[in-house]
Formats: structure tokens, C-alpha cells, sequence
């Protein structure tokens, strides 16, 4: 599969960020050995820095895992006096998450919720500033509108691992049950560029996040290309 970026460009990117501290560190650590998935730092920071730069107080993550990329969006949003809802279906992650959320000190800060992001979304009403999508690549179409609905006009919607290991770009499939993945990911763009109350840009980072922004109003859902 190829990768998105040139390796030593990564590698330059993800040497110029900041040394985490002792705890996010921990968890690269052991996301590695014991092959959980978590976020590349890069995304990570970009995520915290979209967090900062919007003042986002109010923000829901989809696919929790350990919690890593939660505690990068904590260190944005707690400061403000803001709250993280995070939801996780998988159990042992969900235990994982709460004690890390627990050795930072954030258990009063976080909500983390166990059980399927498919029945616990559309129980909630937000609004929220930014929402991150991180769980299963097949089901991002099926979140979508409720996190249009739920997402604060000038919110942002960030979509991870948008070109699925590079799948959604070559078209070749690793393994027979990702085909029906991709293809709901390639609809899934398709949709978001297209959507009357987005703009959306792509950002080759990571394994490919594609960041929407919802429109402000309906002024600005009549653009100057008339769609
Ligand atoms: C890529 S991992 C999340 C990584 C995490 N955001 C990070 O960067 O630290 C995706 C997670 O989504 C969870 N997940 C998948 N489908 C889900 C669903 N329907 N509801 C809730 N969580 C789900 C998986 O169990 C998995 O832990």
C-alpha cells in the first residue's frame, strides 16, 4: 500500500513536534507493542491544534481507544473549561481509557461512554465545536448527518484514516472484507465535498483526514460556485 507522505517527510514533521509528556508518551510506547491503534503524533497535534485555534469547549470523539488522541484534544479544550464526550465500543480499550484518564487527573472532564457509537449518537444532542471521527471507516456515511445535525455552525468534523492505508488511492484491497469499507469511504468524501452545509478540505497527513466545516448560514451555504 503506498504511503501518503515520503517517509523522511513524516519522520521531519513528527521530530519537530514537542516531546509529550510522561503519560501520552507511555501510551505511544505501548500502542506500538501491543499493536493498538491511536493516532500518529502529527495528527494528533493537528487535532489539538484545531481544538486551540477554534476554542473549542464542547467536543465529541468517536472510537476513543486507549485515549490517546483524547488527552491531546483535553490539553486544548480543558483549559477553557471545556468537556470531551468520547465513545468506545470495545471493552478492554474502554478500561484502558479510563484509567489513563484517570492518571491524568481528567475523569471529571472527560465523558467516556461505553457501548456502540451506531445507537449512543443518536441519543445525543450537542451542540459540539468539533467532532472527531475515529471508529469503524465503513460506518462514517451512517454518522454522518447526525454529526452535521449535532455540530455547531463553524464546528469542524475531522475524519481519520480517510484513505484506509492508502486503499481509497490505488484501489487495491488487502483483504476481501475491506472492500465494502473503501467504497463506503470513497462515498463518504464524495458526500462531504458535495454537502450543501460543509466545506471540506483533505489533508494528506496521517492516514489521510479530511476536515468539514460546518457553514454559518445560509449566506454562506450559497457559494460563489452556485452549489
Ligand atoms: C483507531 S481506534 C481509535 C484511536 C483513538 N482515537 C486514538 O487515536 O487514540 C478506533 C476505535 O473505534 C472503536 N469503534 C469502532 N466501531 C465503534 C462503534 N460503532 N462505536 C464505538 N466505538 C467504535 C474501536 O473499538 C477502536 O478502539
Amino acid at each position: 500500500m503506498p504511503k501518503i507522505l515520503p517517509e523522511d517527510v513524516q519522520q521531519y514533521i513528527r521530530n519537530l513536534i514537542p516531546p509529550r509528556d510522561e503519560l501520552l508518551s507511555f501510551m505511544e510506547k505501548t500502542a506500538a507493542e501491543k499493536v493498538v491503534p491511536i493516532v500518529e503524533p502529527e495528527v494528533a497535534q493537528l487535532l489539538y491544534w484545531l481544538a486551540l485555534s477554534h476554542k473549542c469547549s464542547r467536543v465529541l470523539e468517536i472510537g476513543t481507544g486507549i485515549g490517546y488522541s483524547t488527552l491531546w484534544l483535553a490539553k486544548a479544550v480543558i483549559p477553557v473549561g471545556g468537556k470531551i464526550t468520547t465513545i468506545e465500543i470495545n471493552k478492554p480499550r474502554y478500561d484502558t481509557a479510563c484509567e489513563n484518564f484517570r492518571r491524568a487527573g481528567l475523569v471529571e472532564n472527560i465523558e467516556l461512554i461505553f457501548g456502540d457509537a451506531r445507537e449512543i449518537l443518536f441519543d445525543l444532542s450537542g451542540p459540539y465545536d468539533l467532532i472527531f471521527l475515529d471508529a469503524a471507516k465503513g460506518k462514517y456515511l451512517e454518522f454522518l448527518e447526525k454529526c452535521v445535525d449535532i455540530l455547531q455552525p463553524g464546528g469542524i468534523l475531522a475524519a481519520e484514516d480517510v484513505f484506509m492505508r492508502g486503499m481509497v488511492i490505488s484501489g487495491e484491497i488487502d483483504k476481501r472484507r475491506n472492500k465494502t469499507a473503501v467504497s463506503r469511504l470513497k462515498d463518504y468524501l464524495e458526500r462531504i465535498i458535495q454537502h450543501p452545509q460543509l466545506e471540506t478540505t483533505i489533508i494528506p497527513m496521517g492516514d489521510g483526514i479530511a476536515l468539514s466545516l460546518k457553514k454559518q448560514n445560509e449566506i454562506n451555504n450559497r457559494s460563489v460556485t452556485g452549489r
